[in-house]
């Protein structure tokens, strides 16, 4: 028996904007009947905002939990915040998945990607190739090598294993499991290439995560952070607000902090609050 969280236990029994939009602006769609899942997204876009949502799934609890989480998440934003929001945001929001529903995040945030990029919305982020975009590297579930990738940047997965419970890609007959394991080897080859920078290039690069990934988040609880120093892997921080006044809140954001540069930076980095 999974382990759900209150709120996947409320979106569950008591969806939001469950339906169809007969005259949506956009239409997004994610997995297939034949995979199990199937979830479909429907936006009306006033002034690049996303002014109503509505879903249609075929899944699982997670699965309509997930898509419900996300249409709260998304009506009244603009195109730009919609198109920042990941899997993760969307587990986040529902207080997390159990590993092995994780795709159901996925699935959602593959729905809202295939909805932005039909009403001509496309602004693929830099680590994506997008001639890889409809490449499927998984028959069996449909999965195509855009969403493993973006899967293993958004989540920091490491193994096959990860990838199976993020996006179902190996869970079935597992000819794809190769194929998985050269993309996440790509990926973290990419990565570490990236991170061959200056020292200079190094701490701008970290400025910039802080700025653009873990300031925001902070922002939302009252709290913030800035960059005191680095050297070498260790990163100096220092928290303001309420992240700076609760004990077990503090050692909660500096693993949240430590966590977000490893993922965009490397597995060696070492959060210090000054
Ligand atoms: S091809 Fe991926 S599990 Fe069969």
């Amino acid at each position: 028996m999974w382990d759900y969280t209150e709120k996947v236990m409320d979106h569950y029994r008591n969806p939001r904007n469950v339906g169809k939009i007969n005259d949506a602006d956009a239409v997004g769609v994610a997995g297939s009947l034949t995979c199990g899942d199937q979830l479909k997204i429907y936006l009306k876009i006033k002034d690049n905002i996303v002014t109503d949502a509505k879903f249609q799934t075929f899944g699982c609890g997670s699965a309509v939990a997930s898509s419900s989480i996300l249409t709260e998440m998304i009506i009244g934003k603009s195109l730009e915040d919609v198109k920042k929001i990941t899997n993760k945001d969307i587990a986040d929001q529902l207080g997390g998945l159990p590993p092995e529903k994780m795709h159901c995040s996925v699935m959602g945030y593959e729905a809202l990607e295939d909805a932005l990029k039909n009403y001509g919305y496309q602004d693929l982020d830099d680590l994506r190739e997008p001639e890889k975009a409809e490449k499927i590297v998984c028959t069996c579930f449909n999965v195509t090598e855009n969403v493993i990738w973006d899967a293993i940047k958004q989540n920091g997965l490491k193994t096959v294993e990860d990838v199976t419970n993020y996006t179902k890609a190996g869970g079935a007959c597992g000819r794809c499991k190769s194929l998985i394991k050269d993309i996440i080897d790509t990926y973290y080859a990419k990565v570490k290439s990236d991170n061959q920078l200056s020292p200079t290039q190094r701490i701008l690069k970290i400025n910039n995560i802080i700025e653009t990934q873990i300031s925001p988040e902070l922002q939302k609880d009252g709290g913030d952070i800035n960059l005191v120093d680095v050297k070498d892997n260790k990163v100096f921080v220092k928290l303001h607000g309420k992240c700076s006044s609760c004990k077990n809140a503090t050692l909660t954001i500096k693993r949240f902090v430590e966590q977000t540069l490893k993922n965009a930076m490397d597995d060696n980095i070492e959060v210090i609050e000054v």
